[in-house]
């Protein structure tokens, strides 16, 4: 993997300049053109993920596509039994009949079960083109026994924080990103390095795109990240043997290139939102 994003380095430019215009995977040219614009760009360079580490994982469904595999286009995470967290940008502008939520699925094969949504809260400061503010919490209409994932707190935040810190990612996205129907059967894992928000606004990187509210995570030398169908999903560390959330896939260029690494809404800088939002 790391190999071919070398060779791919040199096509780098070129493809940021018109990575807008890159090939959707056709699944998502069978649902509806705004759907298409939720999961811009699935874990890349990673490997089967194991799936008891992420039970808390769901995937969203567009409801209107009957089969999973090409139904899902973004990720979430139970925060309390009845509350998922996601990117703003992956219900932005959706009804909650729009959506559905795959709860005990780790493989999209049918299995798992899919839970109706009762309400869609998206944070009020929402910027879709900065991305600011990229965090929703979706209320579904019934509980489960599934054991949510524990968020960081902003008292936690800077003494786990630092840079080099091991940051797993997971989702059903594309594998691939020059390949429109690399998506993922099975749910994917990858570890990347936390980087500061200074080497991530380096110039040659996301140019002071990357604000406070955000982190991001990569190698250097590209290969491993997140990609297309796998925003509103987890980024996680190990901390006291258990998994804490960090982060929540929102945006990057292309996936896995050289210095453009994968940038996540930082959790902590949340926590009062999140609070007001699991209550209503
Ligand atoms: N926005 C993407 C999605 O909707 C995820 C982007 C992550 N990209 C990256 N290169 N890390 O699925």
């Amino acid at each position: 993997m790391r190999t071919k994003f070398t060779l791919f380095g040199a096509l780098a430019a070129a493809l940021l300049l018109c990575h807008v215009a890159l090939a959707k995977p056709p699944e998502f040219e069978l649902a509806a053109k705004r759907w298409m614009n939720k999961a811009e760009f699935k874990i890349v360079g990673g490997q089967d993920a194991d799936p008891s580490m992420y039970r808390w994982q769901v995937a969203l469904l567009n409801a209107s596509v009957p089969n999973v595999f090409y139904a899902q286009y973004c990720s979430g995470m139970f925060i309390t039994a009845t509350a998922v967290l996601t990117a703003a940008h992956c219900v932005e502008g959706l009804s909650e009949k729009e959506i559905s939520v795959l709860v005990g699925a780790s493989t999209l094969d049918g299995t798992g079960k899919t839970i109706d949504i009762r309400k869609i809260v998206l944070h009020d400061g929402y910027n879709s083109s900065s991305k600011e503010n990229d965090i929703a919490v979706i209320l579904l209409a019934a509980s489960t026994a599934i054991d949510p994932v524990t968020w960081l707190d902003t008292n936690h935040e800077d003494k786990l924080f630092s840079e080099n810190l091991d940051i797993y990612v997971s989702g059903w996205g594309l594998t691939d990103p020059f390949s429109s129907n690399s998506k993922s059967k099975s749910l994917k894992d990858a570890v990347v390095p936390m980087q500061t928000n200074d080497t991530c606004n380096r110039s040659d990187a996301h140019n002071k795109r990357v604000l406070e509210s955000m982190f991001c995570a990569g190698l250097h030398v590209g290969g491993e990240d997140t990609c297309l169908g796998d925003s509103g999903g987890p980024a996680t560390y190990v901390a006291d043997g258990k998994r804490m959330l960090a982060g929540i896939v929102s945006w990057g260029a292309v996936c896995g290139l050289p210095k453009k690494y994968g940038v996540y809404t930082r959790v902590s800088r949340f926590s009062d939102w999140l609070r007001e939002a699991i209550s209503r």
